[in-house]
């Protein structure tokens, strides 16, 4: 941008009289949609969206991203919110601003493939509900899934963004698959297919400034649509190479408003605003419109949402992301699957198997969901492989991709760990070569039928085919016929400024009234505070309903407990759980399945009966036993299917003979080491 500083700004003269930029990067606010899955795990309600709608039309947007991702998932099962109404309320505040969603492809606002009449009747649907961008990504860049898709997309009239992933092999762009004849030919692709603008998705992060500057200069080389750079902050390169994007001639950027930018999330659209202004490229924008906007975020809205940011460090940047080139998300779900098994210790192997597993896998770029399929089958390989076998323990998801369920894979997968995963695979021992969706049956006459009586039209049955689990729920709740829990209920600011006052005295050892005379029912998510007040001790449980803490319960403990004392432990306070890993940004942000069944109390290892005992590898959730009691086994022989990290593992039968005792049941939570079955 030789001629930058073209424009003379007089007085400072922030508002939208200033002279027009000759070439005005265009700006997509993602506020409404990643900035929230990114930061707040998706949490974000219609009601705080409104009280900013009407100012953020008034912006100059060239698009607001208010659906899709994880949005539709977490909006019916946490919040008990209709997805396809926050659509129709906020097209109500927002008339001249267009609709973006980020669209899955074929798995459309869920985590598998669904079949083609089901896709058809979705961008339909979203489409006659007011959505105008489908911005349509598919986690191998097999653009085959976009089929269904972008033929619908386009009947519908509608505009087609078509995505490319970004991802690398190697420290910066480059090496044998990911270089820039790769992105350029997929750009070509989309042209061919109709895309009405082509996005470069760096949900990670990755993408270096001098990179961005040659990948843009080639994308604008080599196709005509306009050109637009998603790119997370996680790294903290994003301004960098929005900048350089920039001065490349890339035509549509990708922020957030500041309450909702930078860590995991995107930058703020605010030092963007003042970096173009005056120059050839200004974007136009009133920064002190900006600024109210954001008074009303800060004051209005992030009081509710703040203590669901992930707090656990200072640096707003994740370094690990610089060291590995692979997203944050997925590397700390790996270290909270190691720590799970006591193995944090082997991480630095972990990272070591990574690019070789990756490989060959094909070299999929690292997206939800290949970057979960890549990072569990590289931990269970750590763990479970000795010198002699490789791929020990192959995940269910391993299986689906060596089959080809999830498409063409960049790189061919390795003939020997194909030919391993598919060894006994349900759906057959040969991979298939065809759009993956050609091999799924039909499956909305079946959601028609499975809710009647229920569902009132077809956005409630595709709402039911695509979650049918939460799907139904939801409809019950949002037709009177069940009640909502309290933790899926909005809370306005001031029960929010009480709780953190009542959060307060409880750390400080003053609360002593009780909230309540009958507090709600303990849950799986309570946690124990030890709080010491000079000598006195109390043990404070706090729990989260809705995401918030309120307070459980406190008890005031024998005074003179020493410290270092490990805490009386209350029969009822659970452990407490894990801090959830921050969402990958374009992970289904918590796609939290429902929390796992305690383990069957009823169901010890019976010690009388001699065998072989299968123990569970890892802890996790039966989902089945392949096997009954009585049933004659080979070494070998898958036995147990074992959910662990939201993956299937099978577990094999560690020698012949017949099944004697069977110890759990579908649904039961195991811990590492217990045994599951016995074989005598
Ligand atoms: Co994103």
């Amino acid at each position: 941008m030789s001629d930058h500083n073209k424009v003379k700004i007089t007085n400072m003269d922030y508002s939208k009289d200033r002279p027009a930029a000759e070439n005005p990067v265009k700006i997509q606010d993602l506020t409404l949609r990643d900035g929230h899955q990114s930061l707040f795990a998706t949490r974000g309600r219609t009601e705080d969206m409104i009280p900013v709608a009407e100012k953020m039309d008034e912006v100059g947007f060239w698009a607001v991203e208010t659906w899709g991702g994880a949005t539709f998932d977490t909006m019916h099962r946490f919040l008990n919110e209709d997805p396809w109404e926050r659509l129709r309320t906020l097209k109500r505040y927002m008339t001249k601003t267009p609709f973006s969603m980020l669209l899955r492809a074929q798995n459309l606002v869920g985590y598998r493939n669904y079949a083609d009449d089901l896709a058809r009747a979705f961008v339909e649907r979203t489409a006659e509900n007011g959505l105008d961008i489908f911005r349509t990504f598919d986690a191998l860049n097999d653009y085959r899934n976009f089929e269904t898709v972008v033929r619908v997309i386009k009947e519908c009239g509608k505009h087609f963004q078509g995505c490319i992933c970004y991802t690398m092999t190697e420290p910066r762009m480059g090496g044998e698959v990911y270089n820039i004849d790769y992105y350029v030919n997929k750009a070509k692709d989309l042209e061919a297919m109709g895309a009405d603008s082509i996005c470069l998705k760096d949900m990670a992060g990755l993408i270096s400034p001098y990179d961005a500057y040659e990948i843009i200069k080639a994308l604008k080389a080599a196709v005509k649509p306009p050109i637009h750079l998603h790119s997370h902050f996680t790294s903290g390169m994003s301004p960098m190479s929005h900048l350089k994007a920039i001065e490349a001639g890339v035509d549509i950027i990708d922020t957030c408003m500041s309450p909702y930018a930078y860590r995991t999330s995107h930058a703020a659209v605010e030092p963007l605003v003042m970096t173009l202004l005056g120059t050839n490229r200004d974007t136009g924008f009133d920064i002190k419109q900006l600024a109210e906007i954001n008074e009303i975020l800060e004051k209005k809205v992030m009081p509710k949402y703040k203590h669901l940011l992930d707090d656990s460090k200072v640096s707003i940047i994740d370094i690990n992301v610089l060291l590995h080139q692979t997203p944050g998300g997925m590397l700390s779900n790996l270290v909270n699957q190691l720590r799970e098994m006591d193995a944090l210790h082997k991480i630095d192997e972990v990272y070591k198997e990574l690019p070789r597993v990756r490989k060959e896998l094909g070299q999929i770029p690292l997206v939800t969901p290949t970057s979960q399929i890549v990072g569990i089958q590289t931990v269970n390989n750590v763990l479970f492989d000795d010198d002699e076998e490789r791929y020990k323990m192959i995940t269910g998801q391993v299986k689906d991709l060596c089959y080809g369920l999830y498409g063409k894979t960049a790189i061919p997968i390795d003939p020997e760990v194909q030919k391993k995963a598919l060894k006994g695979y349900e759906r057959g021992e040969e991979p298939i070569f065809c759009r993956p969706a050609e091999v799924l049956e039909p499956e909305l006459e079946q959601a028609k039928s499975d809710t009647k009586g229920l569902a009132q039209d077809l956005d409630d049955v595709v709402l039911y085919a695509i979650f049918p689990v939460t799907g139904k729920r939801f409809l019950k709740w949002k037709y009177g016929k069940e009640d909502p829990p309290p933790e899926v209920r909005p809370r306005t600011l001031e029960q929010i400024k009480e709780e953190e006052e009542l959060v307060k005295l409880a750390k400080l050892g003053r609360l002593v009234k009780k909230i309540e005379k009958k507090g709600p029912p303990k849950t799986d998510s309570l946690r124990t505070f030890n709080v010491f007040v000079d000598d006195e001790y109390f043990e404070v449980g706090v729990e989260e309903p809705g995401g918030s803490p309120i307070i459980s319960y406190v008890q005031q403990m024998p005074a003179g407990v020493p410290v270092s004392a490990p805490a009386p432990v209350s029969p009822a306070a659970a452990p407490p759980p894990p801090k959830p890993a921050p969402p990958e940004p374009t992970a289904p942000a918590a796609p939290a399945p429902a929390p796992p069944k305690p383990a069957a109390p009823s169901a010890p290892a019976p010690a009388d009966v001699d065998g072989t005992p299968l123990k569970a590898p890892m802890p996790g959730m039966i989902i089945r036993y392949s096997k009954q009691v009585g049933d004659a086994v080979s070494k070998g022989d898958t036995v147990v299917i074992l959910e662990a990290m939201k993956m299937e593992n099978a577990l094999q039968a560690p020698a012949d003979g017949t099944i004697k005792a069977i110890n759990y049941s579908s649904g039961d939570s195991v811990a590492k080491d217990d045994v599951l079955c016995v074989i005598g």
